[in-house]
């Protein structure tokens, strides 16, 4: 799995592939806890509205859990469901003693604080790591959930052995979960990491001048083919994190997602880049799973 480049054509990184070989090890340690008799790993999505992306996505990780081993059980709500009631069903689970990971699938209807509902999930069972305990953990470099995105990201930078150490790491974006802890974990004194950082947004001036001068982007703002061939300097590395569902006449669906690099001007510039669908994306399930695997062995809280 861990490859070397040593050409200057961009390398396409591959997060299935990836993705898969973090499962398949997942479920070697299934199949070991079951022959111990052990807890299986439980996780539970909660589910509201019908909004088209969230229902792919917690199909996928439902499907996922199924296929290493883990148990997995959903509730729905619709979109008229009150605060009150999401809560209720929160402290629920947190109760259960069964159930190791519990994510409440975003977004949530505009009458819903998202933050109350999140903030309501006990931070043993948080395997999102949005709780405002885990992400203070991790500014704090002590162990805690990783959510799914900066885990993914970083799992692609080790197994594809991309030196991140005293590199220039220009993160665009400073969303709670991606942006702003994936400045934090790639300046951090790991390995991934001891990256000099800048953190990049909406009132960044003269961005060019300073993704020209990056070793790494990792673009995150969710704007579709934001970033352009003439702001990256020959042999970076990028990280696109976008996931827009645009329109489109040629799928079944009607639509496709597009990134946030422009990868046909970028990828022949970049030394390694990940590709929208296929990059980052399945990486997210694995942090996940890897997640509620550390809840059930009780490796985070003890
Ligand atoms: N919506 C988009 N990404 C995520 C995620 O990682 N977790 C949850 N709970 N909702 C999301």
């Amino acid at each position: 799995m861990k490859e070397l480049t040593t050409d200057i054509a961009a390398k396409i990184i591959d997060g299935k592939k990836v993705s898969l070989f973090i499962q398949d090890e997942l479920k070697k340690q299934v199949e070991e806890i079951k022959s111990n008799g052990g807890k299986v790993p439980h996780l539970c999505a909660i589910l509201v509205g019908n909004d088209g992306g969230s229902e792919t996505y917690v199909a996928a990780k439902i499907k996922a859990c199924e296929n290493i081993g883990y148990k997995s059980s959903m509730y729905r709500f619709d979109d008229k469901v009150t605060e009150a009631d999401l809560i209720k069903k929160v402290d629920e689970i947190n109760n259960d003693s069964d159930i190791d990971g519990l994510i409440v699938q975003l977004p949530l209807p505009k009458h819903i604080d998202v933050d109350k509902v999140t903030n309501y999930i006990k931070p043993e069972k948080d395997v999102d790591g949005f709780h405002p305990v885990n992400l203070g953990k991790l500014l704090l470099g002590l162990p805690t959930y990783v959510s799914a995105t900066p885990f993914g990201i970083m799992q692609l930078l080790r197994f594809y052995n991309i030196e991140t150490a005293g590199k220039h790491c220009v993160v665009l974006g400073r969303s709670n979960i991606v942006g702003t802890p994936l400045s934090i974990l790639m300046s951090r004194n790991r390995d991934p990491g001891n990256a000099t950082v800048t953190l990049c947004h909406s009132k960044t001036k003269k961005l060019k001048e300073i993704t020209l001068q990056a070793d790494i982007i990792i673009a995150a703002l969710g704007i579709p083919e934001f970033l352009k061939g003439d702001m990256v300097k020959e042999g970076a590395v990028i990280i696109d994190v976008g996931t827009t569902r645009v329109p489109a006449t040629d799928t079944k669906s009607g639509w496709r997602l597009k990134g946030d690099v422009d990868f046909d001007a970028v990828a022949p510039k970049a030394s390694f880049i990940t590709p929208v669908p296929g990059g980052v994306g399945p990486m997210t399930i694995a942090g996940l799973l890897a997640n509620t695997m550390k809840s059930a062995k009780k490796e985070i809280y003890k």
